[in-house]
């Protein structure tokens, strides 16, 4: 196991404990307790992730919440075989999402830009890599938010986006980008994922110039 260098805590303004629950204990887990996830934590984790920062505040990310057996059961149709095993034994699926149609949502994310809908209209090109960068970095905050929640996380790229887009979303123009299986840790302590593997180190992924 790859020892985690631990920073001077006085570094951050946050205690010790969150830095360890957000990130040094955080593991991408394939073990969950059976206890249910409730929505309503789910909706006060979008509240502080809907603050995250998006290009122009466009907030392209988007959630579906996979209560329904139905719904869960398409999802795994889509999933790569390795990773419908862990998605099976998730309490909870969502699917995080990226909107191309974010202005949309103008009158909130920027009221009193005349003009601007027309301008994001024409570029339907822009938008979609817009929304999908910035859903991305909204992700990094919705692992944050969920961890802070004490819910451990396995996000999943691998599955057919498109055949599930057209599955489960074909009434929404929602792009979907990743699958996260999400539960409270499981009570024996064993998250499943393993030794955690090597980081790159300053060194190695930061320069001073
Ligand atoms: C964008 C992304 C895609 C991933 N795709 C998969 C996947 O398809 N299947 C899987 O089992 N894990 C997947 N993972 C989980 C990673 O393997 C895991 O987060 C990484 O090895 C770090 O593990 P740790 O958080 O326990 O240290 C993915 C993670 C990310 C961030």
């Amino acid at each position: 196991m790859t020892a985690v260098p631990r920073f001077t805590d006085a570094t951050f303004r946050v205690e010790a404990d969150a830095l360890d629950a957000l990130f040094r204990d955080a593991r991408s887990a394939t073990r969950w307790s059976e206890r249910e996830v409730p929505v309503d934590v789910i909706r006060e984790v979008h509240e502080l992730v809907r603050l995250a920062p998006s290009a122009n505040n466009s907030s392209p990310l988007r959630l579906v919440v996979a209560t329904s057996e139905h719904a869960r059961e398409i999802i795994m149709e889509h999933a790569s075989r390795g990773n419908r095993v862990k998605l099976d034994r998730a309490p909870l699926i969502l699917v995080a999402a990226s909107d191309p149609r974010y202005h949309e949502h103008l009158d909130v994310t920027a009221p009193g830009l005349p003009g601007l809908y027309e301008v994001l209209e024409s570029r339907p090109d822009a938008r979609a890599i817009t929304a999908h960068d910035s859903a991305w970095l909204q992700i990094g905050f919705l692992i944050l938010a969920l961890r802070a929640a004490g819910l451990d996380v396995r996000p999943m790229a691998g599955f057919d986006k498109a055949g599930l887009s057209q599955a489960l979303l074909a009434d929404r123009p929602w792009h979907p980008e990743l699958l996260l299986a999400v539960g409270y840790p499981a009570e024996d302590g064993d998250h499943g994922a393993g030794d955690r593997r090597g980081r790159p180190d300053w060194d190695a992924a930061a320069v001073e110039i």
